[in-house]
């Protein structure tokens, strides 16, 4: 979709030469501040009970008089804030994407100035909206006629949401991109097809890519990844893809992404219902790619490493058996108590590797653990930090980016539960707190870091009818970048 901002002439919105013109009206007060005709026409649709200021409502009114545009459509928003927008644009593109419309132009009334966190809001609403899987789906339905908005806003304002729809943008590619991936099938999205994602992102927006095999990374050392590839026929591929924005000195920011195609649990074998959404388990891997492209795509004045270790986790004659213990890349050993807690023992060896590239900071981010979902439900990711200003950074970032995430404690107490009488540690400890002992896991391999970790089991993806990848945390770790850039 392309998106600009635009102020409009003499005639005001309702003189805007578009397909569809959207309203929002944001809070009580805002009705009263419309301009002629459109606050007469709000006031007769009100007084008809044919529409009402309450949450999720909207009104299509077709050839309305004096308004260029042919289609008209009132949007309720609670408030201003960026977040009462998204929804509210949500509901008004939802009323416009199956339509005719191919031009359509946003306005907001009532609050103060717009932003670029507003335009942000509002990108993001639309992307998500005309956002559809079809890559495995011929008969998905046509896509949205939808293919421009433009975002109407004052002289004053041109400014501020020209930097938002340029940032929201491009954060929205990356969010298509992540889910683009995620909602694909494990037989089609393998280690080897992430591989090629970054290559390709490599060639358009001038990436370097290394990708490490089977081979390479058993040379490097890296005994707890390869335990959980060993039982696949599919090859796993460790692959690392950089972004330099700034000076080839400047020490990078790295995100690390789970990349397990496909979770079975492996010996520990999962209960059949929903095996499915496993395939959503490189949800971490996805929202790297995705969030290197958004960076690569603004151009921002930072280095930015991105690594994968992606394999698939299956029951065989050759899996890592519970019970065996495994060497890591640190040199740390692991006793693997359960194999389905397979992806810290893919990221603790990825975290090691990040000690090389010597970065200002690393996230790494997971589809860890179903406790994270017990946790915080499927509104906020987890986000487990020993650096205050580095979680301070991240909560912050997703705020802005309305995708939001919430701070877990690290207490020295909870480590206790990973001991073991036959390695360094156990992979696993008590199903209480699990998404906790997780963190606590792969804290002990990022002592040398300035490290977060963000637990995306819950937001990654939804599950029911609406089933499929959500791009998130793609819009958190882009501010976080951008904010770090500068
Ligand atoms: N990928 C899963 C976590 C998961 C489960 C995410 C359900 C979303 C929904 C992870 O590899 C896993 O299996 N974790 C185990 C850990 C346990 C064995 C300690 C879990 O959460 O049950
Ligand atoms: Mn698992
Ligand atoms: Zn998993």
């Amino acid at each position: 979709m392309d998106f600009n901002a635009l102020t409009p002439g003499k005639s005001g919105w309702a003189g805007v030469a578009a397909d569809a013109l959207l309203v929002v009206v944001a809070g009580e007060a805002a009705a009263a501040q419309l301009e002629a005709p459109l606050a007469g026409l709000l006031h007769e649709a009100l007084e008809a009970h044919d529409f009402a200021l309450e949450n999720g409502r909207t009104l299509t009114l077709h050839g309305a008089p004096g308004v260029k545009a042919p289609r008209l459509v009132f949007a309720w928003a609670a408030d201003a804030s960026p977040r009462a927008l998204r929804k509210a644009v949500a509901g008004g593109a939802a009323a416009i994407k199956g339509g005719g419309a191919e031009h359509v132009a946003l306005a907001r009334a009532g609050g103060g100035a717009l932003g670029a966190e507003h335009a942000e809001a509002i990108v993001a609403a639309l992307d998500e909206a005309t956002y559809q899987y079809r890559a495995t789906k011929p008969s998905a339905p046509a896509p949205s006629r939808l293919a421009r908005a433009s975002v109407l806003c004052t002289k004053a304002e041109h400014r501020a949401v020209t930097e938002g729809v340029t940032r929201g943008r491009a954060i929205a590619a990356g969010v298509d991109l992540a889910r683009e991936c995620a909602n694909r099938p494990a037989n089609v999205c393998t280690p080897g097809y992430l591989a090629e994602q970054a290559a390709k992102l490599a060639k358009s927006h001038g990436l370097k890519v290394e990708v490490l095999g089977r081979k390479d990374c058993d040379k490097l050392g890296m005994g707890a990844f390869l335990a959980v590839a060993q039982g696949s026929d599919e090859p796993p591929r460790f692959i690392v893809a950089r972004y330099q924005g700034a000076a080839k000195t400047a020490a990078p920011l790295v995100l690390v992404g789970k990349g397990i195609t496909f979770d079975s649990g492996g010996i520990s074998l999962k209960p059949a219902a929903e095996m499915d959404e496993m395939k959503f388990d490189m949800g971490g891997a996805a929202s790297v790619l995705g969030t290197l492209r958004a960076v690569a795509e603004i151009g921002a004045k930072v280095n930015l490493v991105g690594l994968i270790a992606s394999c698939e986790n299956l029951p065989s004659g050759r899996s890592v058996k519970p019970g065996d213990v495994v060497t890591s890349l640190s040199g740390q050993t692991v006793e693997v108590l359960n194999t389905d807690a397979e992806g810290r023992l893919v990221l603790c060896d990825a975290l090691t590797y990040a000690e090389r590239l010597e970065p200002a900071a690393v996230v790494d981010i997971a589809t860890l653990t179903g406790a994270c979902v017990i946790a915080l439900g499927h509104h906020r990711s987890g986000l487990f930090s020993a650096d205050d200003d580095l979680a301070a950074e991240l909560l912050a970032a997703g705020e802005r980016a309305l995708d939001p995430a919430w701070r877990m404690p690290l207490d020295a107490e909870y480590d206790e539960a990973l001991k073991s009488n036959f390695a360094d540690m156990a992979n696993v400890g008590p199903r209480a707190g699990g998404a906790i002992t997780a963190a606590k896991f792969l804290e002990r391999f990022a002592k040398k870091l300035r490290w977060a970790h963000l637990d995306i089991a819950g937001t990654a993806w939804r599950s029911g009818k609406d089933k499929g990848a959500t791009g998130r945390p793609v819009g958190l770790l882009t501010q976080w970048v951008l904010a770090r850039a500068g």
